[in-house]
């Protein structure tokens, strides 16, 4: 690696369940950067402990918080600064859930106790992680914030379900929280919009592998893995995108300014030919 673009800088991840999350690529691309921080996740994710051997292999330590408690938040930006002497530089909300995906329930009949949890883990709590910051003033100037998004929220893809309402409300606390931590405190907001990705969360999404080669196949620089993504998130923690703010970044391959590709038609002109 030519340059530790992370030097110095200090920060809180959320979402590293297992080797395959996105959170857990960023987490070993910012450790090999330089960046010292703390990995977080909800307590009942961390019953198979393999967050352990990422947290050994980084230096950090864990504080468990539910991203959709606000107790549990305060106490893990208090405990953040203390373990790394100061307000951090960076935040990674890498959080997602629905239980209607979870549970097999069709859009069109919802639980709607489930979607408000849903709801509140994977969207809400972006808000409630930037507002105990901004409370507390826990990120120093020029810090980075980033949410990881996915492309349903503008467009439809039927078995996102629930999920694209959550996204859409996670893109837009982006822009308008965006606005006010850069007034307050220059602090820079964005979402991610990233490719599907072979993941726990990801993985739960119905007929996924079906959905991972059509838009394999749709980019023309193919699908970003989760470490092609974790690069990206450290270039936006770093101080190389300092007046990158309220961005929905699309991290596709492509895919989302692409009509039809020729791989996709040859796929459909396949019996004409034949
Ligand atoms: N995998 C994909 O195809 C894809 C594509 C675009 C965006 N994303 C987004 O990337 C993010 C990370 O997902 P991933 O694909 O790495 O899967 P993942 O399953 O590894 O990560 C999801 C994380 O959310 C955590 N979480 C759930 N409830 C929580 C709570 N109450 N409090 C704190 N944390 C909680 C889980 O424990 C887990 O670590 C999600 O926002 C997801 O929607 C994923």
């Amino acid at each position: 690696m030519s340059a530790k673009l992370l030097e110095g800088k200090r920060g809180i991840i959320f979402g590293a369940l297992n080797k395959d999350s996105i959170a857990w690529k960023v987490a070993e691309q910012a450790h090999a950067h330089g960046a010292k921080f703390v990995l977080t996740n909800a307590p009942i994710a961390m019953r198979m402990g393999e967050i352990n051997d990422l947290a050994a292999a980084t230096g950090s330590e864990i504080i468990p918080a539910d991203a959709t408690s606000m107790e549990d938040l305060e106490n893990l930006f208090t405990k953040s600064m203390e373990i790394l002497g100061g307000p951090v530089d960076f935040v990674l909300h890498s959080i997602g859930m629905s239980v209607n995906v979870r549970k097999g329930k069709h859009y069109t009949d919802m639980n709607y106790d489930w979607t408000v949890k849903g709801f509140d883990v994977s969207a809400m709590s972006f808000h409630r992680v930037l507002q105990t910051a901004y409370k507390m003033d826990a990120i120093n100037e020029w810090g980075s914030v980033l949410a990881l998004t996915y492309m349903a929220a503008q467009r439809t893809f039927p078995d996102y379900n629930d999920m694209a309402d959550n996204k859409a409300y996670l893109e837009s606390i982006a822009r308008s929280f965006g606005y006010h931590y850069g007034v307050k405190n220059k602090v820079r907001v964005n979402t991610i919009s990233q490719s599907p990705t072979m993941t726990t969360a990801g993985s739960g999404v119905k007929g996924f592998d079906g959905f991972i080669s059509y838009a394999d196949k749709m980019s023309p620089l193919g699908n970003a893995d989760a470490d092609d993504c974790a690069a990206y998130c450290i270039s936006l923690f770093s101080d190389l995108t300092r007046k990158v703010t309220m961005q929905n970044l699309y991290h596709d391959g492509g895919f989302s300014n692409v009509g039809v590709s020729d791989a996709v038609m040859d796929e459909f002109m396949k019996d004409k030919k034949e």
